[in-house]
């Protein structure tokens, strides 16, 4: 819902909620104020997905917007930003949609002093390595962890990883989704 309002692709909305950058963020910024005082910042933490076009929620120009996005996020001493990088699930390069991570990054960084910053999406051990080089505080891992409950460990050991099956995500249930063995099982 925060996404849908944050982009002119899907906020249609003529009031104070819609129209400038200003507008259609200020409801992820009411959002996260209410949040952050009912449990403090330091137990909130937010995802952003700049160029994902989940649900028609698309921005043609999501630079500016998510630069002042986070700008005015830093303001708040939050756990974590999350940025998932390219569309999730799909390609991390969007040629028709480029992005800056690293400007993004810097702009909250700029502006926070600190903060710690994730990101993800496709992601392997090399890539998760080279990302964390290149600034990042954190990664995170979606997929992999279906089919490998034990991870970080494989990661660690230099141990093959099992591809989960499509067919049964979001399946409600148990089979091919939480049931994967982890290595000491196999
Ligand atoms: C079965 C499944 C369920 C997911 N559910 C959600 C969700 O509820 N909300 C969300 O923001 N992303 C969801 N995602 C997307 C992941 O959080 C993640 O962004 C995506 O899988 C890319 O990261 P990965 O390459 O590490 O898997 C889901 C992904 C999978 C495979």
């Amino acid at each position: 819902m925060i996404d849908q309002f944050l982009k002119s692709g899907s906020n249609q909305r003529r009031d104070d909620f819609g129209g400038s950058i200003e507008n259609r963020a200020r409801f992820l910024l009411e959002v996260v104020q209410a949040v952050t005082s009912a449990v403090g910042p330091g137990k909130v933490g937010i995802r952003l997905s700049p160029v994902t076009p989940a649900n028609d929620a698309f921005d043609p120009d999501p630079q500016p917007l998510f630069d002042y996005v986070v700008r005015e996020l830093a303001a708040f001493g939050l756990a974590y930003i999350h940025v998932i990088e390219g569309a999730t699930g799909g390609p991390r390069e969007l040629p028709e949609r480029p992005f800056d991570y690293t400007g993004l990054r810097r702009a909250y960084r700029a502006a926070a002093g600190k903060g710690a910053w994730m990101v993800n999406n496709g992601l392997d051990k090399n890539l998760a390595q080279q990302v964390l080089a290149d600034g990042a505080d954190l990664v995170a891992f979606g997929r992999p962890f279906i089919g490998n409950p034990d991870l970080v460990e494989r990661l660690r050991k230099g141990k093959p990883l099992v591809e989960s099956d499509r067919g049964t995500w979001y399946g409600g249930g148990a089979k091919g989704y939480t049931d994967y063995p982890a290595l000491k099982n196999t």
